[in-house]
């Protein structure tokens, strides 16, 4: 991918392994099928490479960055099937160092999940391992290390997955924009990783410079009257987007992948979206021929960017017709927590800086915040637990463990000074309130924005067996003590 555009079309072959139809499946059939080719429906089969790579970043005009990719590209290719397709993604590490690969937000079979010790082992340099899984929601998803990833998201490993409905919404083109933010020297180099403390007590690794699909702004040709959707993912390790849309009035049609009855932005209205989070918006391209608009990030002053200028052409010699509102497309198959018999838990969250921890249990040892800090690089507890970063043999007992089948509601509390992007694997939730409000359609997502001093509650079935992640996206935040998991029997 270069700059923002329309997405090119996947990459893998179309391979047909279901034994219908032609003489070559029904050969094969009986020959060398994989082990794992029982699949429903198709195949779809890629390659990922993780390797140090150099890419313009800045732009042409600029220096180079050098970075980690897959293939080669920031972000990594977009990774696409049909909803009921099985995916096989086969991971060579190039690295200097292990890595696993994630599918965030895909309800899949744990051992498929990416996480290294919990359900893997790190792949390790030269190494390769097979993610093989099928996809049962339609929506934009992404993909990214589980190793290290506060590191190697930073240097540019990440990249958009897509399943398509069975019947996509009626739009003339789609876009996709993964946005990132990067901490850069003044040449452009990836700013090192020597002195985390500062990001992890704060809110993360904030960049200096933010990009649309590994560019830094770029313009967007658009066409009068053409109706869009636009599909953004957030792979930043600490920054929240709040993307403003001036002269339009986009609808906010679905939130991490999955759809919500289209809200259309008011004038002042912008879209936040946290790290991990991604959001598919349907975009009237009102302008006239001639006009540019710049997509901006409304942040505060300083550490405000242009993502990209909508510039528009020629009118069409067709003028479009006037369109309805979007409506909103099929649900996904998520499974209905019952909240009347739902198991009720709460997670309270505490630590960093302007506020901080007093104690907290690590390791079945209670110790001092200070203790913590200094000699352990802790600063953030869930529920009073400060949770270690996992290793062989050892990654600690269970947050918490349901039945297959429970329905669970959770309320999040977020008593820091700093918001918190709260994910959890294997598993989509609704929201159903936000400080003791009801929250409007109770939007199913795969993570929950807690802003400073806030309260959400979301309520998911345990469907899904195995031992599944859960933790804040900021990624320096993951690493220094939000970090746990849930296990499922
Ligand atoms: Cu996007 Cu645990 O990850
Ligand atoms: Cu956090």
């Amino acid at each position: 991918m270069t700059g923002p555009g329309p997405i090119p079309s996947p990459i893998s072959r179309r391979r047909v392994l279901s034994g219908m139809g032609g003489g070559l499946a029904a050969f094969s059939a009986f020959t060398v099928l994989p082990p794992l080719a029982r699949a429903r429906g198709n195949i779809r089969d890629y390659r990922l490479k993780a390797a140090p790579a150099t890419v313009p970043l800045v732009g042409t005009q600029g220096p180079a960055t050098d970075v980690w990719a897959y293939n080669g590209g920031v972000p990594g290719p977009v990774i696409r099937a049909k909803r009921g397709e099985r995916l096989r993604i086969h991971v060579e590490n190039a690295l200097p160092q292990p890595t696993t690969v994630h599918w965030h937000g895909i309800r899949l079979p744990v051992a498929m999940d990416g996480v290294p010790f919990l359900t893997q082992p790190p792949i390790k340099p030269g190494e390769s391992f097979v993610y093989e899984f099928d996809v049962e929601d339609a929506g934009t998803f992404w993909y990214h290390p589980h190793f290290n990833s506060s590191e190697q998201v930073a240097r540019g490993l990440s990249g958009p997955l897509i399943v398509d409905e069975d019947t996509p919404p009626d739009v003339d083109r789609e876009i996709l924009w993964v946005v990132d933010d990067w901490r850069l020297t003044e040449d452009a180099a990836i700013a090192s990783f020597d002195r985390p403390f500062h990001d992890m007590v704060h809110g993360g690794r904030f960049g200096n410079t933010v990009t649309v699909n590994g560019r830094i702004s770029e313009d967007l040709a658009v066409t009068p009257g053409e109706r869009v959707r636009l599909r953004i993912v957030n792979v930043a390790n600490a920054r929240i987007f709040r993307l403003t849309f001036p002269g339009h009035r986009p609808w906010l049609a679905a939130i991490d992948g999955h759809a919500v009855p289209p809200r259309q932005f008011g004038e002042e209205d912008w879209l936040v979206i946290a790290p991990g989070a991604r959001a598919d918006l349907i975009l009237d391209m009102t302008g006239e021929p001639g006009e540019r608009f710049a997509v901006v990030d409304n942040s505060p002053e300083g550490i405000r960017y242009r993502l990209a200028d909508l510039t528009y052409g020629a009118a069409p010699s067709a003028p479009a017709p006037a369109r309805p509102a979007p409506v909103t497309w099929a649900a996904n198959p998520l499974p209905e927590p019952d909240l009347g018999t739902a198991t009720r838990l709460s997670l309270d969250m505490e630590g960093g800086a302007m506020g901080g921890l007093q104690t907290a249990m690590f390791m079945g040892e209670k110790l001092s915040g200070r203790d913590l800090a200094r000699n352990h690089g802790m600063f953030w507890s869930f529920n009073g637990i400060v949770y270690p970063p996992m290793k062989y043999g050892h990654h600690g007992d269970p947050m918490f463990s349901f039945k297959r089948g429970e329905s669970v509601v959770m309320t999040i509390r977020n008593k820091t000074a700093f918001a918190h992007p709260i994910h959890l694997h294997g598993h989509t939730f609704r929201v159903i309130s936000r400080d003791g409000k009801p929250e409007p359609d109770r939007p199913w997502q795969d993570t929950v924005l807690l802003p400073i001093d806030g309260e959400a509650e979301i309520a998911f079935v345990a469907d899904n067996p195995g031992d599944w992640m859960f933790h804040c996206h900021i990624l320096e935040h993951q690493k220094s003590g939000m970090m746990g998991y849930v296990k499922v029997v």
